[in-house]
């Protein structure tokens, strides 16, 4: 009685008691696993995040210049080899970040099991661990890969890859770990209800993997095994070169406690964040607080100040990671379709976005860093988006992109 009490008290607190609407004609054990998920749920940020208009406040925003292709040609060798010697000193980990819903995409599935093959199967896993693999025969030594799913997507994730052979990569090098839930609300901050006994809650951003490694334990594995450097990246590139050595040895030449790749934007409102300062500290200006004044900016080379994309690959001193991991990033509020309990009590998918999900973002963490090595990598080789099934970074434009690459499909 005691934890329904409490339960109800919280709901009160944060204007939420319609969670318990169904709560009287459930059965026992769902009663409790209602209860048991409300204490577990935080409801305290849900009014602060909307007041602030989900935008976390900024700060003065200058240029960052990037290291551009033509330094890093001129330097490639010496920091191919400084990369390859921390590979092969086993000081360099990839992070996939895969507990992502996928909602634009469309398929039940988790994204890595999207299929892109056209004569073949060719999975976005596989894609991945291909990329990786150049790398592992190029140094000789397997790069340990983390794996963050969902607990929406992790079965499926950990079943795929099992049945796939893990696509030849090495069994033990692959560490899974789950990221933690959010609520999702209506526009009013009201908590959706996926079930009678369920608060809709959806996986809170790719931002937190860190915290959730040393939450789930996997930190202390990668302490165990030396690691120093950890390249997070996001599932859906299917170009994107993984623990690519030059990377990892021009931000180790560079002394940066993180790096990021970026691709030179299109056009001056592409939708990519762009490298920036933000009170003298590097920072990631995300497309939608672009202003018309800061796409206009130039800089002293006469070129746009802001023309650096950052595609989702970042590299991470991992003792930094640590210094930092108690600092509470920014909530992003992001407007997603979400699957609710309308008045009736049944379940509808909705068709078009329909309320909020909350959700901290890898690039704020850049934020917290002192230093970050912006580094140029050519688009057409190494950025091919996987985020929707038609048009601009979808299923027909990774495809087209990799058959330029000469990657069959
Ligand atoms: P996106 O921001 O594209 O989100 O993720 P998404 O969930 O995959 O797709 P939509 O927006 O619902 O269509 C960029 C990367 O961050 C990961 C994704 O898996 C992808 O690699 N991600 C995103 C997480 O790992 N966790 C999250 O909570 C959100």
């Amino acid at each position: 009685m005691a934890k329904y009490e409490e339960a109800v008290a919280k709901l009160e607190e944060y204007g939420q008691t319609h969670v318990l609407k169904y709560y009287g004609e459930l059965p026992k054990e769902e009663k409790e696993a209602l209860l048991q998920q409300i204490e577990a749920t935080d409801l305290s940020f849900i009014k602060g995040a909307l007041e602030q208009g989900g935008q976390a406040p900024r700060g003065k925003i200058e240029p960052l210049g990037a290291m551009e292709l033509s330094e890093i040609g001129e330097n490639k060798e010496t920091f191919r080899q400084i990369g390859l010697d921390a590979i092969r000193e086993g000081k360099v980990a990839a992070v996939l970040l895969a507990g992502g819903m996928g909602t634009r995409l469309g398929s039940d599935n988790p994204k890595c099991m999207y299929n892109i093959g056209l004569t073949k199967p060719v999975y976005i896993m596989q894609r991945l661990i291909e990329n990786l693999q150049d790398v592992v025969k190029e140094a000789g030594r397997t790069v340990p890969l983390f794996i963050m799913t969902s607990e929406k997507n992790h079965d499926a994730t950990v079943n795929f890859m099992k049945e796939m052979d893990n696509f030849g990569y090495d069994p033990e090098l692959i560490f899974y770990f789950v990221q933690d839930m959010a609520p999702a609300t209506d526009y009013n901050g009201k908590v959706y209800m996926e079930a009678k006994n369920r608060i809709a809650t959806s996986p809170n951003g790719n931002g937190g993997w860190f915290v959730s490694m040393a939450k789930c334990g996997v930190l202390d594995k990668v302490k165990e095994l030396g690691i120093e450097w950890l390249n997070a990246f996001a599932v859906d590139n299917v170009l994107q070169r993984i623990a690519d050595p030059v990377f990892v040895g021009a931000t180790i030449a560079r002394n940066c406690a993180s790096g990021a790749k970026v691709v030179r934007k299109v056009a001056k409102d592409e939708k990519v964040g762009a490298m920036c300062l933000e009170d003298g500290r590097p920072s990631i200006v995300e497309y939608y607080d672009m202003t018309e004044e800061l796409m206009d900016a130039k800089n002293e080379k006469g070129e746009p100040a802001y023309n650096f994309g950052v595609i989702m690959n970042y590299l991470f001193r991992e003792s930094d990671l640590e210094k930092i991991m108690n600092d509470r990033l920014p909530l992003h509020v992001v407007e997603k379709k979400i699957p609710y309990l309308d008045e009736d009590g049944n379940l509808v998918k909705p068709e078009e976005p329909n309320g909020y999900k909350y959700e901290q973002l890898v690039l704020d963490m850049i934020h917290e860093l002192d230093t970050c090595l912006p580094f140029e990598v050519a688009r057409e080789h190494e950025f091919a988006p996987i985020k929707n099934k038609t048009g601009v970074d979808s299923v027909e434009s990774a495809r087209e992109l990799c058959r330029q690459n000469g990657i069959e499909l």
